[in-house]
């Protein structure tokens, strides 16, 4: 179905694999377009509640933007080729299911604002991130400069985006720029048992609580506040709150149904 992608289905998770590992999983415009269209399918398929995000090989995760594109990248297509990134990029942050970036090597540049727009990032413990793209004499495009300080606060983010050198896993769990860190050979499984947990769990709630965090510090704490309560009673409107509060009352476990 796609050339620099492999997007499989496993009962309710789907798990996208950008799979260049020649280029060490570097993401050039055609990538770019693929997950657009991954991201239709999954939207498409009302069954999958889960999106594990990953590179082939063991080696990078996604090692940047295809440097061969870049060197032919001018100030007009620049400008085109990020803003589509930031909006194919956006719309992977905004899916209403929750994602989870398996980290397993190499996460810059652009993959590492890939990474940087799933819900939870796991990475192993060889995964080297970083934003150096100012050692090819450009800054980040797809993000890194918005979203990179809200998960780490400025200076971090400033060291990051204008020293250009890669972190290590331990590091980046440090500053919270990943939830966790596991050896190379467990980073699925724990992809996976996250994931089972986020099935588990009342879909519509889930959908709220992500939509609400997302929108924190988008505007002012009144709008967000309001925003938080329209979604808080949108959640006590579903079949789900009654279940969950009926089945914590009655001492039994919920049996969730998605509505
Ligand atoms: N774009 C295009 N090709 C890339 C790439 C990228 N971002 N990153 C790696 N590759 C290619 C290399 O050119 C090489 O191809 P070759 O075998 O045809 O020579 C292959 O992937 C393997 O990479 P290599 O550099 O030999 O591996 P390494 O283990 O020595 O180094 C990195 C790994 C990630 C440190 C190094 O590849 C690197 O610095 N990549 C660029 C990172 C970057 O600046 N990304 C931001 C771009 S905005």
């Amino acid at each position: 179905m796609f050339k620099n992608l492999r997007l499989e289905k496993e009962g309710t998770i789907a798990v996208l694999t950008i799979d260049r590992p020649d280029r060490l999983n570097a993401i050039d415009n055609a990538t770019v377009e693929e997950i657009d269209s991954a991201l239709t399918h999954i939207e498409t398929d009302k069954d999958l509640r889960v999106l594990i995000l990953t590179g082939a090989g063991d080696k990078a995760f996604v090692a940047g933007a295809d440097i061969q594109e870049l060197s032919e990248r001018d100030r007009v297509n620049g400008r085109r080729d990020t803003r589509r990134r930031q909006e194919v990029y956006t719309r992977l942050e905004q899916l209403e299911i929750p994602s989870i970036a398996a980290i397993n090597g190499f996460a810059l540049g652009t993959g590492l604002e890939l990474a940087m727009v799933c819900t939870f990032r796991i990475a192993s413990t060889t995964a080297k991130l970083g934003q150096p793209e100012v050692k090819l004499g450009i800054i980040p495009g797809a993000g890194a400069t918005q979203r990179l300080p809200k998960l780490v606060g400025q200076g971090p983010a400033l060291e990051m985006i204008l020293i250009g050198e890669p972190i290590t896993a331990e590091h980046a769990l440090k500053i919270g720029l990943v939830n966790r860190v596991v050896p190379p050979n467990e980073l699925l499984a724990e992809c996976r048992t996250m994931a089972q947990n986020l099935t588990s769990r009342p879909r519509l709630a889930l959908q709220y609580g992500k939509e609400a965090v997302l929108r924190a510090g988008e505007g002012s704490l009144a709008e967000g506040l309001a925003h938080e309560s329209y979604l808080h009673a949108l959640a006590c409107a579903s079949d789900d709150k009654r279940e969950g509060v009926a089945a914590f009352l009655e001492k039994r476990a919920p049996r969730f149904t998605g509505r």
